[in-house]
């Protein structure tokens, strides 16, 4: 995937980057690179298996998405989805539930096989919920593992419901759900009391088995959680820092999530201008007032 300003690694980042000036453009980066893959797979005649994101981050990708479909004539017949997460106790069809965010924005929209199509069912008993976590394992590992799998990263860091502590190995389950993830997601559900307090989610160690890993992330409320999982140490604390260990993960941004990572912050800091990528901003030097023990 191409940045729009190709930017090589700066020494305090453990993720390749690419940056972009705004959040369309990466999701058509983003786009075009499931597309390039679903073409090469059809091709050699197989199938490649996706795993997907919801949640406002994914919105402008799977539009993306369906253009291609409409404009371009990308087919989706040798494709098979997982999704990531889904909310406990919502039914599929309920307006809140991912089931129904997937089908709004890309499912409806596309030639996939409904049979091709996987989510995690909020609504199972809970006596049944271990082995529906067990059942989606095992059919993610008959479909041959995930080849692309999308992310977005939460406030608190985490990916999919992994939230803060989420250990390393974890594998699809039942997880309750952090008090910011709640909050974040009040407004959809007419706030805090009605917004779920659990939810069914792959696991890191799941997510660590795609074959290639993207994390998007637009907006400077993201820009936190972003220059922890790049810059910081690899700790449960922050669930998305467990990707610095794949290699061939990709974190897309715009630049406001991308801006308090040490090559916009502290551009000097970072090293030599022409390994940052950008022109030498004069406006940065007056932004920046961080103090030394912040830099290390
Ligand atoms: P958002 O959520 O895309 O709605 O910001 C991302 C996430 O929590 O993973």
């Amino acid at each position: 995937m191409l940045a729009e300003n190709t930017l090589l690694p700066a020494r305090f980042e453990h993720v390749p980057l690419a940056v972009f000036a705004h959040s369309p453009a990466a999701s058509c980066a983003a786009a075009a690179e499931v597309a390039g893959l679903i073409r090469a797979r059809r091709g050699e005649g197989r199938t490649v298996v996706l795993g997907l994101a919801t949640g406002s981050t994914p919105v402008s990708f799977y539009a993306e998405l369906v253009r291609l479909h409409r404009e371009e004539r990308l087919s989706f017949t040798n494709v098979i989805t997982f999704n990531l997460d889904e909310y406990r106790g919502l039914p599929a069809d309920h307006p809140q539930s991912y089931g129904w965010f997937m089908r709004r924005h890309l499912f409806d929209h596309i030639d996939l096989p409904e049979p091709q199509i996987h989510l995690l069912d909020g609504s199972v008993p809970d006596a049944a919920v271990d082995a529906h976590c067990r059942e989606y394992e095992e059919k993610i590992r008959a479909a041959g593992g995930i080849d692309f799998q999308m992310l977005g990263i939460g406030r608190n860091g985490h990916i999919g419901f992994n939230e803060p502590g989420s250990a390393r190995g974890s594998r699809t389950r039942l997880v309750t759900l952090d008090p910011l993830t709640r909050r974040d997601a009040a407004g959809d559900f007419g706030g805090e009391e009605h917004t779920p307090r659990c939810a069914i989610t792959m696991g890191i160690g799941t997510i660590l088995e795609a074959r290639r890993i993207v994390l998007m992330a637009w907006g400077r409320h993201k820009a936190g959680p972003v220059r922890a999982a790049v810059e910081g140490e690899i700790t449960a604390q922050v669930p998305a820092s467990f990707l610095q260990e794949h290699e061939h993960v990709q974190f897309v941004l715009d630049h406001a999530a991308a801006g308090a990572l040490t090559r916009y912050r502290t551009p000097w800091v970072a090293g030599a201008r022409e390994y940052q990528g950008r022109a030498w901003d004069p406006r940065v030097t007056r932004r920046v007032a961080a103090p030394a023990s912040d830099l290390h």
